[in-house]
């Protein structure tokens, strides 16, 4: 079995990764930083792993994700997890952008070449499809007053796999999804001097996501605190929520 991970050098990426090589698969990772790319190669070795640098943000990623496919052939599982994440109270703008940039535009630009490549390798059929899933976040269900480009682009994400699944029954392309939103995760991309509640280890994360994409889950909220208080903040009219404060810590 074989996988992509998009944004495989460090947190959940890096974890599923070294999780699927230790089941036995074979991944292609990539991200931006050179150095983790190598280190990682090196520990789990040349004939299980394949690397690619690769800057979601510009246009040459594509021809990055296809170098990449060179190497490993069409993946059982294309797994998207690069993303950028602050909470940014004082709106500053270039913090929105990039956030902007890599969340909705850098998505955008590889999950869609690698739709494309999909359809065109001749690698999937209705019995063996195309397993493409996007780390979003629970983010993605309530918009954060703390957090503006980062739970709007996380909605946008999750929204684009919803129309994703719709336009593939509508062709009838050999391709499933999954829409994988975790809570809150020790990773590089929380601020260590911050409290955040119901927070999981990465340990603990890489096992949701691991059974959800198992299960071939259509969503994957974990874990079980983070899907009742999603079931709740729904619920709460708009006026109501637009006056909360408890998520600007
Ligand atoms: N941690 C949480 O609490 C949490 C909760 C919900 C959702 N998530 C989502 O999980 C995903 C992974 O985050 P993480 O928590 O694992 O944080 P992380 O350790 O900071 O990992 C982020 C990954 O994204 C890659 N990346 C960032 N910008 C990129 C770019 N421009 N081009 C290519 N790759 C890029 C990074 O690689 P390089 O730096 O090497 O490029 C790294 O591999 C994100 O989409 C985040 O929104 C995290």
């Amino acid at each position: 079995m074989t996988a992509i991970i998009i944004g495989g050098t460090s947190g959940l990426g890096e974890g599923v990764a070294q999780a699927l090589v230790s089941k036995g698969w074979t991944v292609g990772i990539t991200g931006r930083r050179l150095e983790r790319l190598e280190s990682f190669q090196q520990t789990y070795g040349p004939e299980k792993v394949f690397t690619q640098v690769m800057d979601v943000t510009q246009d040459d990623a594509c021809d990055a994700l296809d170098a990449l496919l060179r190497q490993t052939g069409a993946p059982d599982l294309f797994l998207h997890v690069s993303g950028i994440g602050y909470q940014n109270p004082t709106l500053e703008p270039d913090k929105e952008l990039r956030t902007v940039k890599t969340n909705a535009e850098g998505m955008v630009r590889i999950v869609n070449h690698f739709i494309h490549y999909a359809l065109s390798c001749g690698a999937y059929t209705p019995e063996h499809k195309a397993h493409i899933a996007v780390v979003t976040s629970v983010a993605a269900t309530a918009a954060l007053g703390s957090a503006p480009a980062y739970s709007a682009t996380k909605k946008m994400e999750s929204t684009y796999v919803t129309a994703l699944v719709q336009l593939t029954h509508m062709q009838k392309w050999p391709l499933l999804f999954s829409d994988i939103r975790p809570g809150f995760v020790a990773t590089a991309l929380l601020n260590p001097d911050k409290h955040y509640p119901l927070l999981m280890t990465r340990e603990q994360a890489v096992r949701h996501i691991l059974r959800g994409l198992r299960r071939r889950r259509r969503v994957i909220v974990f874990d079980w605190r983070y899907k009742v208080l999603c079931f709740f903040w729904k619920l709460l009219p708009r006026a109501i929520w637009e006056r909360l404060t408890f998520v600007n810590n």
